[in-house]
């Protein structure tokens, strides 16, 4: 369903935007109305943005690895070169890497998950404010997961705690300042499969014995006993980011079909 004009007259910068969640995000919201800001590390976040023109909205993309503070202020600089403005901030990288009992993780895989799910949104957070304090409005949405509570990916699992303590951490601080931050906390969800995959070096058949673990966890611990759709997970994070949203903030939505993560 699209609503349209939702965004009309708003600045939506959504990383992770070149497949997925983030994809279907920034299509969807330049669809309603907004001019997107998207931002990836892969180079065929162009073609989503080509998409976005084709069918007639307002897009621009950048390159940049969100995993470094340069990175992150390089994104925000260029929504503010190409729209003027940063009125939405949609903090979508992120994702397990690799499915393994904590005690299996090796020390530089652990790093590498607070470096993927973790530190693009501490970091594009702290890039993005300054233009939405001067704005005097603003709204971030996070994106984090059920797996907060979950087997298999406790690194991950620590990262996106961390994004659910950073959202309710800077929702108290800002909001007198008229900026709002939220999150949505996605279960399993099936998309079509992934261009940059998370774990670029495969994995191997221990890790596939992991991972159908970690599957059959998340979708026994979903009252609906099943994995979500793109659009059931595209759907909540733009009415956060929407004004319909606007007496809430600091709120992490679970999206899971009943885990609470
Ligand atoms: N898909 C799921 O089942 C699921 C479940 C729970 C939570 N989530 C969360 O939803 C979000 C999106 O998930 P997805 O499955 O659509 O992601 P994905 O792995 O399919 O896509 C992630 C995108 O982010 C980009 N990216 C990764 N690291 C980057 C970096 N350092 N700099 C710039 N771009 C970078 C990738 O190139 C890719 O385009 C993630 O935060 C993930 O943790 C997803």
């Amino acid at each position: 369903m699209i609503f349209k004009e939702r965004f009309a007259n708003k600045v939506m910068v959504v990383t992770g935007a070149a497949q997925g969640i983030g994809a279907g995000v920034a299509s969807r919201g330049a669809a309603e109305g907004a001019r997107v800001l998207l931002v990836d590390r892969a180079d065929f976040v162009t073609e989503v943005e080509e998409g976005i023109i084709a069918a007639g909205g307002k897009a621009a993309s950048v390159q940049c690895d969100l995993e470094t503070y340069e990175g992150a202020a390089e994104a925000m600089a260029a929504a503010i070169a190409a729209f003027g403005r940063i009125d939405i901030l949609v903090n979508n990288v992120g994702g397990a890497i690799r499915m393994r009992p904590y005690a299996a993780f090796e020390p530089p895989q652990i790093d590498a998950e607070i470096r993927r799910s973790l530190m693009p949104t501490l970091y594009c957070c702290h890039a993005a404010l300054p233009a939405m304090l001067e704005q005097g409005a603003g709204t971030i949405v996070n994106v984090s997961s059920n797996a907060t509570r979950g087997i298999r990916r406790a690194p991950y699992a620590a990262a996106k705690g961390g994004i659910n303590g950073l959202t309710q951490a800077l929702a108290m601080e800002y909001a007198e300042a008229g900026i709002r931050v939220v999150a949505t906390a996605p279960g399993g969800t099936n998309a079509p499969p992934r261009r940059v995959a998370r774990n670029p070096q495969g994995d191997d058949v221990q890790e596939q014995a992991w991972m159908a673990e970690a599957i059959a966890q998340v979708t026994s611990s979903t009252f609906m006993k099943r994995y979500g759709t793109l659009e059931e997970q595209i759907a909540p994070i733009l009415f956060l980011a929407s004004d319909e949203a606007s007496y809430i903030t600091g709120s992490v939505l679970p999206v899971a079909g009943g885990d609470i993560g």
